[in-house]
């Protein structure tokens, strides 16, 4: 299979967000916390909880339906499929699980983790594929379930995540719609955003064999230092990329940055210079929903009409890793 077009183009979107809502509200009764010091310190109202019978599967799939449905594509045309997430239903995977559900049987699949720059890493990743005429028609989908690994007990983290899914169909074009990307990763500072496996060493059964076992424990996070890195980094990022992509911050329509704080949003946009009505927020309604965010905003806006084709998007993720990275394309084919 070789496709004969070194472009690509972003052809449909979807999403799909659990039922159950959990509000500030409600956070009050199991943290110190109030409706008012989430408000302003994030700009989060609520956000969705997955809840059994929902899964990274069901969440994924769903989003993925109206994203093919959206490209005008059926599940059996899909040459790839990436999973952008850090909250698989199986760590072995779950990406196949998801191919199985969409039926799409040509399909190779697999996990990207790349925490809440997942789909810009992820985007990226697709357009490798692509360009190298490799395949033609790819399906991106950001999920996560943070709420499965959130400490309850931890004020300071547990108002800040939420659950859902984004999905994005990605195909070979004639003209190559994405303008620029740049990916970056620092491990040195690895210890702001964990979630961490720990085990313990034991001997098997009274012998002198002896194995590590363990589990994943609930998140960690210095606030302050992802915060400092974020409306550091990122507007770093975002500039660079304008540069590869020879364009201005005044050619950028919309602004799509990885819903984690609305104040981390604005302060970006006001260092780049973008208006508030180029930047696209949905944080309030979703929270943090890592590696969903960015496709779940974007798949909002082209729903409401505000994206149209040809509209030039940036879009930029940040988080654990650490990790970061911007992508600036243009809408539609
Ligand atoms: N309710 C009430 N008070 C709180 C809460 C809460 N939910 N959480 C913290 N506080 C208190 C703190 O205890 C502290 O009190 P103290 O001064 O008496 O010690 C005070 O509020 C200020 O705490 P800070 O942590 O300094 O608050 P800050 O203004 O930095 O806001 C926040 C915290 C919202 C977490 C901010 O730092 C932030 O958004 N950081 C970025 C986080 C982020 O985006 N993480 C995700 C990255 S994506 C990924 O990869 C998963």
């Amino acid at each position: 299979m070789q496709n004969l077009f070194n472009g690509i183009a972003i052809t449909g979107s979807g999403s799909a967000v659990p039922q159950t809502c959990l509000t500030n509200e409600n956070l009050t009764q199991i943290v110190d916390t109030s409706d008012e010091w989430i408000t302003t310190r994030t700009g989060i109202k609520e956000r969705k909880i997955a809840l059994a019978p929902e899964s990274l599967t069901s969440l994924a799939t769903a989003a993925s339906q109206q994203a093919l449905a959206a490209a005008g594509i059926t599940a059996a045309d899909i040459n790839l499929i990436l999973l952008a997430t850090s909250t698989p239903d199986d760590l072995f995977g779950t990406a196949c699980r998801v191919q199985n559900e969409l039926g799409a049987i040509k399909a190779v699949a697999f996990d990207l983790t790349a925490a809440c720059s997942g789909f810009v890493f992820g985007l990226v990743t697709a357009a490798q594929y692509i360009k190298t005429g490799v395949y033609e028609n790819v399906l991106l989908i950001g999920a996560d379930i943070l709420s499965r690994w959130v400490d309850w007990e931890d004020r300071g983290s547990c108002v800040l995540f939420g659950d859902g899914a984004g999905a994005v169909v990605i195909q070979a074009n004639k003209s190559d719609r994405l303008l620029g990307f740049t990916l970056k990763s620092d491990g040195t500072q690895n210890q702001y955003l964990n979630l961490n496996y720990k085990g313990t060493t034991q001997e098997l059964n009274s012998s002198e064999i002896q194995v590590t076992q363990g589990k994943f424990h609930p998140i960690t996070m210095n606030g302050r230092e992802v915060y400092r890195f974020a409306v550091q980094k990122v507007p770093e990022v975002i500039d660079k990329t304008l540069f590869t992509a020879h364009l201005q911050a005044e050619d950028i329509d919309w602004l799509i940055l990885h819903q984690a704080n609305q104040r981390i949003i604005n302060a970006v946009a006001e260092r780049l210079e973008i208006p508030q009505h180029k930047v696209i927020s949905n944080v309030a309604n979703y929270g943090n929903t890592s590696a969903a965010s960015i496709p779940l905003a974007l798949d909002e806006a082209v729903r409401q009409g505000k994206i149209q084709c040809d509209d030039i998007i940036a879009i930029s993720g940040f988080g654990a890793g650490l990790s970061w990275g911007a992508a600036i394309f243009k809408w539609g084919r």
